[in-house]
């Protein structure tokens, strides 16, 4: 009887039987107490089968009631009541994890206004926009609700194969891995093999990072719109690893499956430098090229004068002919940086002006035709001049006295005819606007840089 209460259940009967037992012996040897040994013995057996009734309730409600009212019956609430808890926080975030839905990273509805500012990759999302800076998406942040951004699909040729998705960190999609540290992800409708689509697409980033305490990525994620691009052209991957160091372009390859990826922290760039301000835009390109000559080991330091201020050459005029495929990356960098007027047919090589001094000149040349069909686009190294400090006087268009494209009519067709044409060379136009060029750029050079309160050697990040 004394162990009675503390024994499990099966041991009831058992343990109740030699209690009774013991209480027979007992009898035959006290018989005065008769009365009052049936008394405790009866007493005793209500009592404990009362408690028997009452722990078999608790253990059959604990396995067949799944509200919550048994918990009241339960003598250790507490415990009970966090495996209680556990269970639905555990069934809420599969919930949540089934939940996650993705969409595709290219958004055909905005195929045909993707040119004018709608973008058909990550649509879903509007972007933030601080004064001067160009615009941005971040995950986590307060608009995505802490919510990482998951991307699924590794096609590198259709974009609506690929596919986003938000998750919160504590319920990720299955399977789905998570790549730590920053990720800059970057989305052009061009490529990353062209050095001026290429230049553009990095711009926003440095922007970003120069704001934010110089941060790097722990991996580049690019996508031509939606369709993921393993590799950026070898100018481009010099210039990220000028400005970055070594940081790895994401495959998405890590397992046998095609799973979801999840950052835990993300910056999306998708509009170029639309958005940033001119002063920005200036500081910019003077990081990016001060990197770029400090990667390539350019010292400016012996042609700076004893006020700081970087000489002037054009005093003694020299001229030299660079074809840029024959030069690497820092051959480019440094050719760049030593000169004063750029002269060159349109065409990507000229992303190389922003080696060059601010105040610097671009001079452009374009063959027939282009003036009349190559439309908005041609316009591209003057925005880049602009950008980057230079200037770019008129550039000479080669006339189209006689339109000779074999269906004038057909605009494309005719644009392709006079497309890759060789420019020609007016060397009266050229000898006169030289003259003119090389007077002035001495000036206009001495000017800019004294308003610019010129710092040759640090970079801002
Ligand atoms: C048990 O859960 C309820 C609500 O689920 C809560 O209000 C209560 O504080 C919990 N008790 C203990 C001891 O955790
Ligand atoms: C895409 O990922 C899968 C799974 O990791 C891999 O087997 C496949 O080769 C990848 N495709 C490309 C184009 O990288
Ligand atoms: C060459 O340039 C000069 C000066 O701009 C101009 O007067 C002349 O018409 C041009 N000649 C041709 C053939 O375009
Ligand atoms: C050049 O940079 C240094 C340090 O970054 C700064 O202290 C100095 O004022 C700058 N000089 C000019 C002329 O901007």
């Amino acid at each position: 009887m004394r162990a009675g209460p503390t024994r499990i259940p099966g041991d009831y009967n058992a343990s109740l039987s030699s209690s009774l037992k013991h209480a027979d012996r007992a009898n035959h040897e006290i018989p005065k107490s008769l009365t009052q040994q049936k008394i405790t013995k009866i007493i005793a057996f209500v009592f404990l089968s009362f408690l028997a009734i009452l722990i078999l309730y608790i253990i059959v409600s604990a396995f067949y009631s799944p509200d919550t009212s048994w918990v009241a019956f339960n003598p250790c609430r507490g415990a009970v009541n966090k495996t209680a808890n556990n269970g639905e926080t555990e069934t809420l975030i599969s919930k949540l994890r089934d939940s996650v839905t993705f969409l595709h990273l290219k958004d055909l509805k905005y195929a045909k206004t993707s040119m004018v500012g709608n973008t058909w990759f990550l649509s879903s999302f509007s972007d933030t926009y601080e004064k001067e800076e160009a615009e941005y998406l971040y995950f986590p942040s307060q608009t995505s609700k802490g919510r990482l951004l998951c991307i699924k699909g590794n096609d590198t040729r259709d974009g609506t194969e690929n596919s986003y998705a938000l998750a919160w960190l504590e319920s990720l999609p299955r399977s789905a891995i998570l790549l730590e540290g920053l990720s800059f992800i970057s989305n052009t409708h061009y490529d990353f093999e062209n050095l001026w689509h290429g230049v553009s697409s990095l711009a926003p980033f440095v922007g970003w990072s120069m704001k934010h305490g110089c941060l790097k990525p722990r991996r580049w994620v690019l996508f031509k719109n939606g369709a993921l691009q393993p590799r950026a052209g070898s100018w481009l991957q010099k210039l990220m690893l000028s400005i970055y160091g070594e940081i790895p372009i994401e495959r998405f390859q890590k397992g046998s499956d095609i799973v979801p990826y999840c950052f835990e922290k993300a910056l999306v760039m998708r509009h170029n430098v639309g958005k940033m301000g001119r002063e920005k835009k200036l500081s910019v390109y003077q990081q990016i090229r001060c990197k770029a000559r400090s990667f390539c080991g350019i010292n400016l330091g012996r042609d700076v004068n004893e006020n700081g201020a970087p000489l002037i050459r054009v005093e003694g005029c020299r001229v030299k002919v660079f074809q840029s495929e024959d030069l690497s990356f820092c051959e480019q960098v440094e050719v760049l940086t030593y000169t004063d007027i750029l002269a060159s047919p349109h065409g990507a090589q000229m992303t190389n002006m922003i080696f060059m001094e601010r105040g610097s000149v671009v001079m452009e040349f374009f063959p027939r035709g282009w003036l009349e069909y190559a439309g908005v686009g041609q316009h591209v190294f003057e925005w880049l001049a602009k950008q980057s400090g230079m200037l770019h006087p008129e550039p000479w268009w080669e006339k189209l006295d006689e339109i000779d494209c074999p269906r004038p009519q057909n605009r494309a067709e005719c644009w392709s005819f006079y497309k890759n044409g060789k420019v020609g060379l007016n060397q009266t136009f050229f000898a006169q606007w030289a003259r003119t060029q090389i007077g002035e750029v001495k000036l206009r050079k001495q000017i800019s840089l004294n308003l610019m309160a010129y710092n040759s050697s640090s970079c801002s990040c």
